[in-house]
């Protein structure tokens, strides 16, 4: 099976198999390259197949014809990574779908973890934090945010886990890499990193039957001061709301903190993508706006888990979605984004942040 690891995964929608045959059409039209096992997979596959190619030309057509907000451009992504058969998936692995997750009570009612999902998720975590670190140190000009997935993709199935995002609602990779004027769930693809690039890595690690989730942003080379300014603001603000995370702690006033502490230094609070509870699912109750003045019900208690990952702009608060691949959240005026997320556990003595640092993690670019 190890041969088999950072190989893509067959093409065809039930097979699961490590592949490495090429369709000979992708190669010749030079589209992202889709795999398969073998003959029987591509034969049997083709009528559905055949279709991608038609789709792929008319999504280029339409990212000719997008109307970008910034600098950035999008390059091409890679085919889908295979994982091992011995490592539990998520429900979506397949599907694309969350179906359970959608239909679960746990979006209504906040669970409280026992000792031994705590026990878990801890396991998940430093699963996630490593692979969330490893994907750091490969940050730097030239390489591209496909070569940091794979190597993230690697660093989790290496450690049994699964990289949650991967063919979550059909998202393609098993990390989002934020560059520059992206918000968040940027898909990796060829594009390699410019020196003065600012990008987020957003990982997240399903293992036990546990989801973690946490993202950092880091410098490329050497940045502006705008953009030091925005990343170091967007990591303090979340410090500030995790200091407020007790037992008893209103989850509206998360949103207050934050709004307060980047207004005050003229930065916009991203107010369409919020904190959400995570554990037996990715995302689950409670919802957590990073905004002031929400309306957000209930309030913290003694093992509830949960993420804060406010996304802070230069400009505008607003975002707009690249429609030719309903991913990717940009700021509406091309200014930068930037963000950080922990995934919190609430406990009798305030909370522990389960993904936090390390002392062997890579420094972040400035100051703490
Ligand atoms: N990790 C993101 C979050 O912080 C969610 C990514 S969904 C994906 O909630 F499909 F894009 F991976
Ligand atoms: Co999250």
């Amino acid at each position: 099976m190890d041969s088999a690891i950072g190989s893509y995964i067959c093409q065809t929608i039930d097979c699961s198999k490590p592949a490495t045959l090429q369709c000979p059409t992708c190669i010749k039209m030079s589209l992202a390259p889709a795999y398969f096992c073998d003959q029987e997979c591509f034969k049997r596959y083709w009528p559905i197949h055949k279709t991608y190619h038609k789709k792929q030309e008319e999504q280029d057509d339409q990212k000719n014809k997008f109307k970008f907000t910034g600098p950035l451009r999008p390059g091409k992504i890679s085919a889908r990574l295979f994982v091992p058969d011995h490592i539990k998936k998520p429900e979506w692995y397949l599907s694309g779908q969350p179906t359970e997750e959608m239909k679960s009570k746990l979006q209504q009612v906040v669970d409280c973890k026992t000792p031994e999902d705590i026990q878990k998720m801890r396991e998940c975590a430093a699963i996630g934090r490593g692979a969330l670190d490893a994907g750091h140190a490969a940050v730097k000009a030239g390489v591209t945010t496909d070569e940091i997935d794979k190597i993230v993709h690697k660093y989790i199935i290496d450690h049994d886990a699964y990289p949650s995002p991967l063919n979550y609602n059909g998202f393609k990779k098993s990390l989002c890499t934020s560059v520059n004027e992206v918000i968040c769930h940027g898909i990796p693809d060829d594009r390699p990193l410019e020196n003065g690039d600012i990008v987020n890595l957003d990982v997240s690690v399903y293992f036990k039957g546990f989801h973690i989730d946490l993202n950092e942003t880091y410098f490329v080379g050497e940045v502006s001061e705008s953009s030091k300014f925005l990343v170091e603001k967007a990591y303090t603000c979340l410090q500030k709301a995790i200091e407020i995370c007790k037992p008893g702690t209103m989850y509206r006033d998360v949103g207050n903190v934050i709004e307060k502490y980047i207004t005050e230094n003229g930065l916009a609070v991203n107010r369409t993508y919020c904190g959400h509870g995570v554990g037996q699912l990715f995302h689950c109750a409670p919802t957590i706006p990073h905004y002031g003045k929400n309306k957000a019900p209930g309030f913290m208690k003694v093992g509830h888990t949960f993420t804060i990952e406010p996304m802070i702009n230069q400009g505008t608060h607003q975002d707009i979605l690249w429609t030719f691949d309903n991913w990717t959240a940009v700021t509406a005026d091309g200014q930068r984004s930037a963000q950080f997320e922990h995934s919190i556990l609430i406990t009798e003595g305030g909370c522990e942040v389960l993904t936090a640092r390390l002392p062997t993690s890579p420094p972040l670019d400035f100051k703490i």
